[in-house]
């Protein structure tokens, strides 16, 4: 272990993004904790090396009583609720946790003088930007409780780094994808939301896949994302955490490839790598769904000197593919 390594504090480290994030620090020699709920999270998603600490943000003293020997001198705080269409019927449930729980940690961040935090922020603070490539210096206009939640924290995190020693990355992630390339480690969300696992789930159920518009003004009418490797998100972090270490005064950084993929041709990259059908039927456009959202990237590669690996979409939707042939992503 290098002098610059220390202890990580991994909120959420049971969870999808989070479990590759905790392996990716592993591997570079840092030492873990996690704290998680286990709310969406997977006890099996914790390596056996690493402490779990099993507490709930909300519960401001439960979290400091459970903490109180841990010694830690960097965060990443994946632990939030993430469901965009949840969070417009239950905004309570999102507020309190997104908000309410990361106020809690930021506060136990701060009264133990804790100077590097990097937390999981997301492309829907962008809301429905007017252009297609999407900076960091865009204003946010998030357009759903759960974007909100997440730009109400970036600002905090804008205040407190003012006025405190608590410097952060508000790393926006895109639509983070893909599962780890042993088939091991990957996405496991109970209902699932994400496209690959439901296009995944549609070739091997037969059961068609709704395409949320098909008359968009873009290429082929469905929508366009920018689908990047979780095991690329999971070496931003590392990254990020070292800058902050190094004395970085940190700042919003886009996760993304700068590539835009459409839901077609993610149907397709499932055909082509399950040797499926994927039959799916168009349905209405949802409501606060932008036609393109695709990162802008260089920003990341510039402070953090990060460039995400995974860059075949077949790739990735394969990786998917092989973790979801094991059975855990399957309903
Ligand atoms: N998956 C994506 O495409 C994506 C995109 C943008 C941003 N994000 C953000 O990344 C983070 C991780 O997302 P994910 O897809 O891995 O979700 P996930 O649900 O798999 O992981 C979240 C983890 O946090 C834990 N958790 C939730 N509330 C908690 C609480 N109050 N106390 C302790 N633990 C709690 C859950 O048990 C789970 O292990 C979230 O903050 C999410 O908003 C995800």
């Amino acid at each position: 272990m290098s002098a610059a390594n220390g202890t990580v504090l991994v909120t959420g480290g049971a969870g999808y993004v989070g479990g590759f994030a905790v392996r990716a620090l592993l591997a570079a020699g840092e030492r873990v904790v996690i704290l998680d709920d286990l709310s969406t999270g997977h006890r099996e998603n914790v390596p056996a090396t690493v402490p779990l600490v099993v507490a709930d943000l909300r519960d401001a003293a439960g979290v400091r009583s459970a903490l109180a020997d841990v010694q830690f001198d960097a965060v990443m705080h994946f632990a939030a609720n993430a469901y965009v269409g949840e969070s417009v019927r239950d905004p309570r449930k999102y507020w309190e946790n997104n908000v309410g729980g990361t106020l809690n940690l930021l506060g136990l961040c701060l009264d133990r003088g804790v100077g590097a935090f990097v937390f999981s922020s997301t492309c829907a603070v962008y809301g429905e930007p007017p252009v297609p490539a999407l900076r960091e210096d865009l204003p946010r206009a998030p357009v759903n409780p759960y974007g909100r939640t997440k730009a109400v924290i970036e600002q905090v995190l804008e205040d407190y780094a003012a006025a405190t020693g608590l410097r952060s990355f508000r790393l926006r992630y895109f639509n983070a994808s893909g599962a780890s390339e042993d088939g091991t480690l990957g996405e496991d969300h109970e209902p699932e939301t994400h496209l690959i696992p439901l296009v995944l789930r549609a070739a091997t159920t037969q059961s068609p896949l709704k395409v949320f518009g098909t008359d968009w003004a873009t290429p082929d009418g469905t929508c366009v994302r920018d689908y990047v490797h979780v095991e690329d998100l999971a070496s931003a972090h590392v990254a990020a955490i070292r800058r902050l270490r190094d004395g970085h005064a940190g700042g919003a950084l886009n996760l993304g490839t700068g590539r835009g993929t459409s839901v077609k041709e993610i149907i397709e990259a499932a055909e082509r790598v399950s040797g499926l059908t994927v039959p799916w039927t168009a349905a209405p456009r949802r409501d606060g769904d932008p036609p393109f959202l695709v990162a802008a990237p260089g920003r990341a590669a510039e402070v953090l000197g990060w460039a995400p690996r995974w860059t075949s979409i077949d790739r990735i939707v394969g990786s998917a593919w092989k973790w979801h042939q094991r059975g855990r992503s399957q309903p």
